[in-house]
């Protein structure tokens, strides 16, 4: 039978982000942290053919699992997507991404005199809105591109 899914080889051990938002893939890799500057080993589909959503991307990274933070931030920009846990070749674990109420981290704000911003120990914190996110500290509200407020990694 031929998988007309497995664009990209299997993974023994790690993480696959499946069902990922046409186009967001890069996206992802930022959330997540992951520029190739620490050799990490990761395989990425762009645009492939997906029944439920038309195109969709998909990322697999060897070895790595994703925290809480950011699976939640993920969920933003990849409303649809799966995280699947690869165990020995095997997925051990499927679950949705769900829309939290709240994102802790990952995100940073905008507004460059909010304590979240100041050379404090305090990590940023948004509240999810329909319209977008709201920092928890300054009210500042991120509506579009919230891709382009990634801490960097
Ligand atoms: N996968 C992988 N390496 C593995 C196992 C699975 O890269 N060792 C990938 C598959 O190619 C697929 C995803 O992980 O893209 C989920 O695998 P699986 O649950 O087997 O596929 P489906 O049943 O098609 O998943 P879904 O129902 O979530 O679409
Ligand atoms: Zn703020």
């Amino acid at each position: 039978m031929i998988d007309t899914e497995l664009r990209v080889s299997k993974i023994e051990d790690g993480t696959v982000i499946d069902h990922i938002t046409g186009g967001q893939a890069l996206n992802v890799l930022a959330i997540i942290g992951i520029d190739g500057s620490s050799g990490e080993e990761v395989s990425i589909g762009m645009n492939v053919p997906s029944d439920r959503l038309g195109r969709k991307d998909i990322v697999k990274v060897e070895g790595r699992e994703l925290s809480q933070n950011e699976v939640d931030v993920l969920s933003l920009i990849a409303p649809a997507a799966t995280i699947n846990i690869v165990r020995d070749f095997e997925v051990v674990e499927k679950h949705r991404v769900t829309r939290p109420e709240t994102v802790v981290g990952v995100l940073s704000c905008p507004n460059a005199n909010c304590i979240s911003t100041a050379d404090e120990p305090i990590e940023s914190r948004f509240d999810v809105l329909d319209e977008g996110v709201r920092c928890t500290y300054c009210e500042t509200i991120i509506r579009d591109s919230i891709a382009s407020h990634i801490s960097a990694a």
